[in-house]
């Protein structure tokens, strides 16, 4: 290839609207999805890892026709075969089809399970908002008891704190069940048409009439300030579920706002749902949300199985710690990182390095024959805590020169010594 051949060719970037996670950063990721799985598992959740994609009926019957998420936001195409396929734009239509394919609702109730990874939906790109997102959720499943909503809701309380968050608020609703909705539904229908609504607006009070009371333009809320709402139109069953979830999260000392017009993006939604709203975010502020879906595994064609589960917002909540200047990794790449001088020095080093590993202690290396201060700039890149300097004198007297880079200080250590006494500091 000549020079100008190479001019030609466009650099690649990454798609539109896709956050990449590259170090520094990434560890960062990594601690904040793996301590919200940490926290499902320590209630019994199981991990599931589904498909990537699905069969595109899946979502649209699952997430529901007249959502924003099925009409607009979906990644579909058809495969070589011709079949009609869609990036996963949520977890929860995936659980469900797993668990009626494979039958997990015949065992112990509820099921629990918790899964994470990439979801796609087609959204307008901006801070907090993208196109590949990054979930981590859960799913208890087969059980219509208030002390499940409650545990599910007190556990992503309980995740974002563990990441360090303080500065978010919990607001939660109750959408009723199929035995009242319906009558309130009609009743917000009829109160939404006598409204002098722009057309898109009646058209979504035809669709989806809740979603109206959502709408944020001051002209829409003065209208339907008087709107009947949802809680206030609930039957007794529904009732008392909803005021037995918030008597144990008052129990469990879950801060909580119930909200009576909040309105989720998805509908399969019934009694309990729930937001985890930052307030540090800008427009994007929900880094987490959830709620109960009786009625959705009996409509994938499953079992009449009752549900309730959340998905915590991983981009979202990196982007809230960075808010509130939280930070749950050091930055470090490794703690120990070895400075070998000369050939013999270094055949040595290798293997201390490899015992440190062996022992569990992040460990690296200066490569490629440098010279003291060039390998020191490696281990301060790295952000070791310790500079292990091997040279003549060193290996002559089996022993290693350990620096303590915080503290500035130096010891020489003798050489089959070196592993447990780093372990031993590393753990003060
Ligand atoms: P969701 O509210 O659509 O719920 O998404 C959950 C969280 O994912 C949001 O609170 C937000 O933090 C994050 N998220 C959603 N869209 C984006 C985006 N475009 N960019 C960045 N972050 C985003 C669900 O997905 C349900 N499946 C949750 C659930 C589980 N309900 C019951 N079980």
């Amino acid at each position: 290839m000549t020079v100008t051949d190479k001019k030609k060719l466009q650099v690649i970037t990454a798609p539109k609207g896709v956050p990449e996670y590259l170090p520094p950063v990434s560890p960062e990721f990594l601690a904040v999805r793996d301590m919200f799985a940490h926290q499902a598992h320590l209630a019994g959740y199981e991990h599931i890892e589904l498909p990537v994609f699905e069969d595109t009926t899946l979502f649209a019957r699952g997430v529901g026709e007249s959502t924003d998420v099925v009409t607009k936001e979906m990644y579909t195409f058809a495969d070589r075969g011709g079949r009609s396929v869609t990036l996963r734009p949520e977890g929860t239509a995936g659980v469900m089809r797993a668990v009626i394919e494979h039958n997990l609702g015949r065992g112990q109730l509820p099921v629990k399970l918790n899964y994470y990874g990439p979801f796609f939906r087609y959204e307008r790109p901006q801070a907090g908002r993208y196109r590949q997102l990054q979930q981590v959720g859960i799913e208890a499943i087969g059980v219509d008891d208030p002390a499940l909503d409650a545990e599910v809701i007190a556990l992503a309380d309980r995740s974002l704190k563990a990441i360090g968050l303080s500065g978010y608020r919990l607001e939660l609703t109750s959408l009723g069940d199929n035995n009242c909705r319906p009558a309130y539904r009609e009743k917000l229908q009829e109160f939404l048409f006598t409204l002098p609504l722009d057309e898109e607006t009646r058209h979504r009070a035809e669709i989806n009439p809740l979603r109206v009371l959502d709408d944020k333009r001051p002209e829409v809320r003065e209208m339907t300030a008087d709107a009947p709402l949802m809680l206030d139109n609930l039957n007794d069953e529904s009732k008392r579920h909803f005021d037995t979830v918030l008597q144990l999260l008052t129990d469990l000392g879950v801060a909580f706002e119930v909200n009576p017009r909040m309105v989720r993006g998805l509908d399969y939604y019934t009694k309990t749902t729930f937001e985890f709203v930052h307030d540090g975010l800008g427009a994007q502020s929900g880094i987490g949300g959830g709620g109960r879906y009786d009625g959705l595994m009996a409509q994938l064609g499953g079992q009449d199985l009752s549900g309730i589960g959340y998905a915590l917002g991983v981009d979202r909540c990196l982007l809230a710690l960075e808010a509130e200047k939280q930070t749950m990794t050091d930055g470090s790449r490794v703690a120990v990182y070895g400075v070998p001088m000369g050939a013999d020095a270094k055949r040595e080093m290798v293997r201390i390095i490899d015992q440190l590993r062996a022992a569990g202690i992040r460990a690296d290396m200066a490569y490629g024959d440098r010279g003291l201060k060039g390998a020191m700039k490696g281990a301060d890149k790295a952000g070791a805590r310790f500079a292990l300097v091997l040279g003549d004198r060193e290996l002559e007297n089996k022993t290693v020169a350990v620096k303590d880079l915080a503290a500035h200080e130096q010891h020489d250590i003798a050489l089959d010594e070196v592993v447990a006494e780093l372990g031993k500091r590393l753990a003060q």
